[in-house]
């Protein structure tokens, strides 16, 4: 009997031992495997391989320590508050096995028990693309250890508008191509500035560096290119040119890279298409020249805006530079509920991205839509720029900051809740402020005229770049003046001028035109009942 319980107990502690020290057959491969190694192989970005057992356990304590502070695998939304396609996340029982499995020495338990490496996939994810566009060249990075962004443009030569179905970036250097935002312009711009170098592409840190006319989803390694359902697409007008914004990691040896966007078309008659609605520094609680973060401070900004009308959202996407540390934007509903957009806890530029929703969420009209966004300019924020810290304001570059909230959305209609966003695997072309594209340039502007549609009273931003007379007058679609509300000197810097029209005003669509020095520029605006 004596014996029988010391078996028993021998037993017992086996079984215990083998329950709190994780084997790397059994326990961490799958983890390994299924989570790190697609980008962490032969010719991918991640900067070592986890493809055996002696390559994750050289680096065990590094992995124990990425893994614990949720820096790897990259994945910025928290999931707690909202899940996205494709989300990249550890569970807290997994990351507690690779924790004992380190302290506990690493073993390797029984290798006959290794899962095998996945196949990853290569080539497109869409199919055949009806249309490929090429970088014109090889790009030639130096190797000298430091992070690199360079804006390239790729015309599409197209004759005719076309309505897309899907958008597929593809590296022509995994080893080096950290993330991708795209684009398209139809006005040239980016090709001017292109050709003022020889050199191919120009500079581009925080954007495009030129005005965009909208954009599509950012590229991140292993992210799933999804592709629009049904009659849901995106209009790409003839001629136009496809901007591509690469941030090409650190690498210490000479490297080049040519990479290439896969365009996939389709034909409807009813196209849905896809808009965006976008929160910048213009619509800040303390005004748009509030957004400046002065030397060792940390400032937390907030800006809200109301829905104009029903809204079926499909992705989100949130934009700033080094300094932001997190962002949190719902909306609450007229009837007093609140819809959870985004939580980021740990802002990282270098993984920024948009986010799709595995199906639409909709947003009543009315609606108000909130977005805090939260900056650190001390010392204890290790990706601080400037040291000493400085005063950050507004602008694309690194030392400079962006405050932008967006999401991509159709207009709503009933049933959208039930499309799913994740077996049609495509992605969201974002418009971004249809009317004007995204205001990063420092050049005097016209803000979007808010709210548009509009009622009675509404608002209109602009910035000038130097002290100047303007003219802010409305003009009917014919082209015949309405009426000017402004025609005097004006300070430099951002402006915002309330209005109200009386009853005498029609209902329609009207132009609202800015006119200044080296300035004009229009906006559409529509007034309603
Ligand atoms: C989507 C691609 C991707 C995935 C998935 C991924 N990594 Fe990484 N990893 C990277 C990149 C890129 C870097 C380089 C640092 C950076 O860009 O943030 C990196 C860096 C690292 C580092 C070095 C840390 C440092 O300070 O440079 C370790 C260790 C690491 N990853 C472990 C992991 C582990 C473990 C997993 C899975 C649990 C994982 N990674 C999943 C892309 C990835």
């Amino acid at each position: 009997m004596k014996r029988f319980i010391i078996l028993l107990m021998s037993i017992l502690v086996a079984k215990t031992a083998t329950a709190q020290t994780p084997n790397y057959a059994e326990n961490i491969a799958p983890i390994i495997y299924n989570n790190c190694t697609n980008c962490h192989r032969q010719g991918e970005v991640g900067p070592m391989a986890f493809t055996n057992y002696d390559e994750v356990k050289s680096w065990g304590r590094m992995v124990k320590f990425v893994t614990e502070t949720r820096y790897m695998p990259p994945w910025s939304p928290d999931p707690k508050y909202r899940h996205f396609v494709g989300e990249r996340t550890l569970t807290d029982s997994q990351i507690k096995q690779i924790a004992d499995w380190v302290d506990g020495g690493m073993p390797r338990g029984d290798a006959s028990k290794e899962p095998k490496l996945p196949t990853f996939p290569t080539g497109s994810q869409v199919g055949t693309p009806d249309l490929v566009l090429n970088m014109s060249d090889t790009y030639k990075l130096a190797g000298k250890g430091k992070d690199d962004y360079k804006v390239f443009v790729l015309p599409s030569n197209l004759t005719q508008d076309k309505i897309l179905r899907a958008v597929e970036f593809r590296p022509g250097n995994n080893k080096v191509v950290h993330h991708v935002r795209l684009a398209y312009e139809t006005k040239g711009a980016a090709r001017t500035k292109d050709a003022q170098t020889p050199e191919m592409g120009f500079d581009g840190f925080g954007g495009f560096n030129v005005q965009v006319d909208g954009s599509f989803d950012t590229w991140t390694p292993g992210k799933n290119v999804l592709q629009f359902p049904e009659n849901i697409g995106h209009k790409l007008p003839a001629n136009a040119d496809i901007l591509i914004q690469v941030h090409y990691a650190p690498t210490s040896a000479p490297a080049t890279d040519r990479s290439s966007v896969n365009l996939f078309f389709k034909e409807t008659t009813n196209l849905r298409p896809v808009k965006s609605f976008g929160m910048i520094h213009f619509h800040l609680s303390g005004g748009p020249a509030s957004f400046q973060i002065p030397a060792n401070t940390v400032k937390k900004f907030y800006a809200k805006r109301v829905t104009q009308q029903d809204m079926s959202v499909m992705s989100i996407y949130p934009h700033a530079h080094l300094l932001c540390k997190n962002w949190e934007a719902y909306a609450t509903t007229p009837a007093g509920d609140t819809i959870r957009l985004i939580k980021i806890n740990d802002w990282n530029h270098k993984w920024q991205g948009d986010y799709t929703l595995p199906k639409m969420i909709k947003i009543p009209s009315g609606s108000t839509v909130h977005a805090y966004a939260t900056y650190d300019n001390t010392t204890n924020n290790p990706l601080n720029p400037s040291s000493p810290p400085q005063l950050v304001s507004l602008g694309e570059s690194t030392l400079e900051e962006m405050y932008v909230f967006g999401f991509t959305y159709l207009d709503s209609q009933a049933g959208d809740e039930n499309i799913s966003l994740v077996s049609n695997a495509v992605v969201s072309p974002n418009t971004v402020l249809s009317n004007t594209g995204l205001p990063f340039e420092h050049d005097s502007r016209l803000y979007p005229v808010y709210p548009n549609p509009m009622n009675r009273d509404f608002s209109v931003g602009f910035y000038l770049d130097k002290p100047m007379k303007v003219n802010l007058s409305v003009y009917d679609l014919s082209g015949r003046l309405v009426k000017t509300f402004l025609d005097e000197s004006q300070s430099a810097g951002d402006h915002i001028v309330p209005f109200h029209l009386d009853d005498q005003w029609t209902e329609g669509t009207y132009i609202f035109r800015l006119l200044g020095d080296n300035l004009n520029m229009t906006q559409k605006i529509m007034i309603t009942k």
